[in-house]
């Protein structure tokens, strides 16, 4: 029998991943890995779980990434044939104030997670980077060839950390790794620290909400489900294994961006929304959006732009991402009314 297992799988996109992968996989056991913090709200983590249990092969293990006898403990158990590696300590502005959680969870328990995988000869491991690593690339779109040596947060450090941890295990151990740098992720149920939850959730309590750089911000939005299809596609094919000239391994590692290719302008983004919160009822029609809105500077740890180059995750698994901004956002807000003012919640 296969065995998955899914770090981070009461997160946003781990459960969304674990979902697809239990219907999909009926032989196979999907054991889904997460400690439960509370960097945000954990009642949503254990509304995502609530489904996820349902499935006969899914199992949920409460452990954290940086605890080496447990996630040693894990692979020996289930000798999984693929692991997926989703948990982090996610967030640009929080690591400005809380860099422990980085180093823990994304270097240590990264580490930890690459020993696993060498010692139960793991076929694939699948990790999330970030398209965070570009850090203030001027040059768009952004290319996972270009040079990324220039990150401007702790959390983009240890991204691109990961990437050249995985690739040194490649290297060394002949272990098939696929990076993939994840651009803006949204839609239902998604994290409560990204703009558009917040912004939500301010402007449902009447509150005003802050646009950095005076709007000047682009960003490629990737919709939840576009992201868990590139991830499905990629797990299924790892990079080939093969004997270079001087009789070693050539690493067996890959990288790809999973990115919208359209990136929005910040106050556009904030129009499409708003448009989308009075359709789904969570704002009413006569709602006063100026009035709610104010122009900043830019934050520390935060890029003017993000926008991906995905034309070789189209060219090596035939998918780029397909969901527009306003059909995403839909989804978004009527997920918001039905879970925050329908009494699901
Ligand atoms: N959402 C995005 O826009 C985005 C963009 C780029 C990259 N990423 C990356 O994708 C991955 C998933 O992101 P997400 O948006 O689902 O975030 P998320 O915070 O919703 O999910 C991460 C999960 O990992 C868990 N976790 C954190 N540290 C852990 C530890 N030490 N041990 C066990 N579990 C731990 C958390 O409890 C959480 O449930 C992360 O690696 C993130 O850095 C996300």
């Amino acid at each position: 029998m296969n065995c998955f297992i899914v770090t981070g799988a009461s997160g946003f996109i781990g459960s969304y991943l674990c979902d697809r992968l239990c219907c999909e996989n009926k032989e196979a056991q999907i054991i889904g890995l997460d400690n439960m913090n509370n960097y945000y709200d954990v009642s949503l983590k254990e509304h995502r779980l609530e489904k996820l249990n349902t499935y006969p092969n899914f199992k949920f293990i409460k452990g954290d990434l940086a605890d080496k006898v447990l996630i040693d403990d894990l692979f020996s158990k289930y000798k999984p044939n693929i692991v997926v590696n989703l948990a982090a300590q996610a967030g640009v502005r929080y690591s400005i104030e809380n860099p422990d959680a980085y180093i823990n969870s994304n270097i240590i328990g990264f580490y930890n997670i690459l020993e696993a995988c060498r010692h139960y000869s793991v076929e694939h491991l699948v990790y999330a980077s970030s398209s965070s690593v570009y850090g203030g690339n001027k040059k768009v779109p952004f290319s996972t060839d270009d040079m990324v040596d220039h990150p401007v947060s702790l959390y983009a450090a240890t991204k691109k950390s990961n990437e050249l941890m995985a690739h040194a295990y490649s290297k060394l151990y002949n272990i098939p790794t696929t990076g993939l740098r994840f651009f803006t992720v949204y839609g239902p149920a998604g994290r409560p620290d990204m703009a558009y939850l917040g912004f939500t959730d301010k402007l449902v309590r009447g509150e005003t909400i802050k646009i950095f750089n005076y709007g000047n911000c682009k960003r490629d939005f990737t919709y939840i489900d576009d992201i868990v299809e590139g991830i499905i596609r990629v797990m299924r094919k790892a990079p080939d294994k093969k004997i270079g000239e001087d009789g070693l391994p050539i690493p067996p590692y890959a990288l790809y961006n999973i990115g919208g290719g359209t990136p929005v302008n910040l106050l556009d983004f904030v129009q499409i929304l708003s448009e989308e919160l009075v359709r789904a009822g969570v704002l009413p029609t006569d709602y006063d959006f100026e009035a709610h809105k104010e122009l900043v500077p830019m934050q520390p740890g935060d890029v003017p732009v993000t926008y991906a180059d995905s034309s070789a995750l189209e060219r090596d698994f035939g998918f780029k991402p397909m969901i527009d901004l306003r059909t995403g956002l839909r989804k978004f807000a009527e997920w918001y009314k039905e879970y925050y003012m329908g009494g699901s919640k």
